[in-house]
């Protein structure tokens, strides 16, 4: 059950209440997104804690088309944590003022905390290298759009898996869905660490990791690429090191499949050149299109009745 529930994990849904909400996302795609009143009178508030385009934007649009309000902060210039107020205190605040808040921080392992601080539901728009529950959904969702299905394909993730939290909640969201086994293509010190591998075996994924996208594009079907994550290096020269290092130019495509899609997050550097944008492989604009009416359907389910209307009881 959706309703009153924190987003903070993808593996803390099953792929029942996953499927839920996609049934949702459906729906609200079904009438075109047209606006709607179902949230008139809530307040969703957005405390983003970094930088963010798309997530809060989407997250803000969904709101507006459901007929609720917004407030928040898209940084922390400008609130009271200029003069020195918590997180904590700042989320306890927000609480009072709204009836869901979404979140974006950069602390491993935060979300946890704020959840228990605030009555109102929490939902999880980015947590350090870990978790981006939010954005895993859509990109799940748009696997379904584009292939009809999630089960029975073959799966590469390329970049900098080593601290990118989206691919990892990309993954996360795979083995819910019974994938066994996912391709990462990287240079070696940016592969997932020893940790995540662990966790991920335990959930019944085999990783195997490539250093070329050369030696296994002919054989996927999913293809998801990844940004150079230089804010989360230790310092930018390091950063540096790996500047180029992968880029998945059309050269590199040519034994692609002719049904290969390409997902990516956004925002994307020089890993993935516009001469992709044009190719039938590129999926990553329907991702942000999708975005929409996922985020509807977490906010519709969180708030309302509306699985049960779904599910005929009401
Ligand atoms: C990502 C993020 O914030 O992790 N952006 C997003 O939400 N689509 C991806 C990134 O910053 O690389």
């Amino acid at each position: 059950m959706w309703k009153n529930r924190d987003l903070i994990e993808i593996t803390d849904f099953t792929r029942k209440d996953i499927e839920i909400l996609f049934k949702q996302a459906d729906i609200f795609l079904e009438t075109r997104l047209a606006p709607l009143k179902i949230l008139e009178g809530k307040i969703m508030a957005t405390a983003f804690f970094e930088p963010s385009t798309r997530t809060r934007l989407s997250f803000e649009a969904a709101m507006h088309r459901l007929g609720g309000s917004v407030i928040g902060f898209s940084s922390t210039a400008g609130t009271s944590m200029e003069k020195g107020e918590s997180p904590e205190d700042t989320i306890r605040m927000l609480d009072t003022y709204s009836d869901v808040i979404v979140i974006r921080h950069p602390g491993e392992g935060v979300m946890e905390g704020f959840a228990r601080l605030a009555k109102q539901p929490l939902i999880n728009a980015g947590e350090g290298q870990t978790n981006h529950p939010t954005q895993a959904l859509v990109d799940l969702y748009t696997i379904i759009k584009e292939k009809g299905k999630i089960e029975g394909l073959e799966y590469g993730v390329m970049g900098d898996v080593k601290h990118a939290r989206t691919v990892k909640d990309f993954i996360k969201g795979l083995s819910i869905f019974g994938i066994r086994e996912i391709t990462v293509v990287s240079p070696k010190k940016l592969a997932p660490d020893e940790s995540f591998v662990k966790s991920i075996e335990w959930r019944g994924i085999k990783l195997n990791h490539y250093e070329k996208i050369e030696d296994v594009i002919s054989r996927l079907d999913v293809l998801y690429l990844v940004r150079l994550q230089v804010e989360r290096f230790s310092n930018l020269r390091e950063a540096k090191e790996f500047k180029g290092s992968y880029i998945l130019t059309l050269e590199k495509l040519k034994s692609a499949k002719k049904d290969l899609r390409i997902l990516h997050p956004l925002p994307r550097t020089e890993e993935l050149p516009s001469e992709v944008d044009n190719t039938p492989y590129a999926a990553y604009f329907k991702q942000v299109f999708y975005s929409i009416p996922v985020r509807m359907a977490i906010l519709s389910l969180i708030l309302t009745d509306i699985e049960r209307v779904q599910e005929g009881l009401i």
